[in-house]
């Protein structure tokens, strides 16, 4: 029966986690702090540590490296509760076997354990092969996934968990919603980060020249056909292909994609033999594939095989709690990149934000912002930068810039949100306030300032 040591220094939570696994079977104890588990680990034979990230005096992160340190063989699972799974991915990296989002529920718990003690295959695709080997990766480059979203997380952890496994990844969503930005996550998250990530997209070409871009082709193969060509396909051996809108493919190459995918092996466009290839491939679209095998237009059977991972990202307009977020990640970007100093996102700028339907998802905003931190006057982002015209029954869309009313002035810009908080809130000030992310004597004194009488007019 497996040893294990819950960690934290949440009594409730370390309780409930402890009745649960020994529910599950498994010989477990547990220590309120890392100090005391430290101890314990010292003298006793765990096989797994679950620890909470946060505690007071030794953290948890402090607690991996001291696990790592003395007893390597051991296995640390890391409890996160916060935002962004940034600090339990970069725990992986420094030797945390995996880690779970508060909450989660005893299922998750038991799975990811029962994963660890079986050597490390991801659950989801049931892949028996070597253990995952959680090397460390190369950097990101910037591109990090901001979100708070709790779906979001889930299906970010699940990114990261089937990232090594070589199966096929489905990634759904709306335009702009970060599909590409996952595809690289995954494949800088997986043992192919050294091959190549080589993207194409299959609604841009017609179906021959697809053909010969995806498969590549021999010499003399048509007219013109001058030298040999190396396909996406063999580019990306070792490595990830992205094929982006892929139910817009031609329905006779969609059978040679299948074909493809479960020989594992292309044929050249005039070659004569089939070629090998270890390519992963992660499609995306941003269709319902379901309507588009309806209007038989793409293939049930390789929806089938692509669909091994599904990931669908939510719209912006479903996960509300991620554009504070993501407006201060770009602010913070956009800032460093045009060597401007904008420091902060005024609560009325955000409270704006927030209310946009943002139809183009994360990529509209992020371009918002861009032009909002180039054309800012000060070192704090005011409505009047964003250049977006605001009506309070939320009928509201990005404009461009000419489409503006010109010369309105932030006064106006200030009284008119006032005035729409107010007529939202039905003139209740302290709601309103609130929503300003201004105090209620902020409020009172820009109400006098404006004028605005007791009925909000
Ligand atoms: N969660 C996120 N955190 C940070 N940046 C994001 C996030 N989601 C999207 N982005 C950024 O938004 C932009 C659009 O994302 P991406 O190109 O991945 O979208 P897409 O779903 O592939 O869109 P399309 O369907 O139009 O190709 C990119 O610049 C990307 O870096
Ligand atoms: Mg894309």
């Amino acid at each position: 029966m497996a040893k294990i040591l819950v960690v934290d220094d949440d009594p409730n939570m370390r309780v409930s986690l402890c009745e649960a696994l020994a529910r599950c079977g498994y010989d477990v104890e547990s220590a309120p702090d890392a100090v005391t588990a430290l101890r314990q680990i010292e003298t006793k034979d765990y096989r797994v540590v679950i620890t909470d990230i946060r505690m007071p005096g030794r953290s948890g992160l402090e607690l991996l490296d001291d696990v790592k340190a003395s007893r390597p063989e051991t296995s640390v699972i890391l409890i996160t509760a916060y935002g962004t799974v940034e600090t339990a991915v970069e725990a992986i990296r420094k030797g945390a076997d995996d880690y779970l989002l508060k909450p989660f529920g005893v299922d998750v718990l038991n799975d990811t354990i029962r994963r660890i003690l079986n050597g490390g295959a991801p659950a989801e695709v049931g892949r028996a092969s070597a253990p995952a080997q959680l090397q460390p990766r190369p950097a990101d480059n910037g591109k990090q996934i901001i979100t708070k979203n709790p779906k979001m997380l889930q299906i970010l952890q699940m990114a990261e968990r089937t990232a090594n496994s070589s199966a096929p990844v489905l990634i759904q969503g709306e335009s702009g919603t970060g599909k590409e930005l996952m595809a690289r996550f995954i494949h800088n998250h997986s043992g192919r980060s050294e091959g190549a990530f080589v993207a194409i997209n299959c609604a841009a070409l017609p179906e021959n020249l697809l053909e010969s871009e995806l498969f590549g082709y021999e010499k003399g193969a048509f007219t013109g056909a001058v030298n040999r060509k190396i396909g996406k396909f063999e580019l990306a051996d070792g490595g990830t292909l992205l094929l982006d809108e892929v139910t817009e493919m031609d329905i006779n190459l969609q059978a040679k994609l299948l074909r493809v995918l479960q020989e594992k092996e292309i044929d050249r466009v005039g070659g004569s033999a089939p070629v090998k290839v270890d390519t992963r491939v992660i499609a995306t679209t941003n269709r319902v594939p379901e309507d588009a095998i309806r209007e038989g237009k793409f293939r049930k059977d390789l929806f089938f095989r692509l669909n091994v991972i599904p990931l669908t990202l939510l719209p912006l307009r479903e996960r509300p709690e991620d554009i504070p977020v993501l407006a201060e990640f770009f602010l913070k970007k956009f800032s460093v990149e045009s060597a401007r100093d904008v420091r902060a996102v005024s609560p009325a700028t955000m409270y704006i934000l927030k209310k946009c339907k943002w139809g183009g998802n994360v990529r509209e905003l992020e371009n918002v912002l861009e032009r909002a931190v180039l054309l800012c006057h000060t070192d704090v982002l005011e409505p009047e930068d964003l250049f977006l015209s605001y009506s309070p029954e939320g009928e509201q869309s990005t404009e461009r810039p000419e489409n503006l009313p010109a010369g309105m002035t932030m006064e106006e810009m200030e009284r008119r949100l006032i005035l729409g908080t107010l007529e939202k809130t039905q003139n209740n000030r302290t709601r309103a306030a609130e929503m300003l992310g201004i105090s209620i004597r902020t409020l009172r004194n820009k109400l006098n300032a404006y004028k605005i009488d007791e009925k909000g007019k």
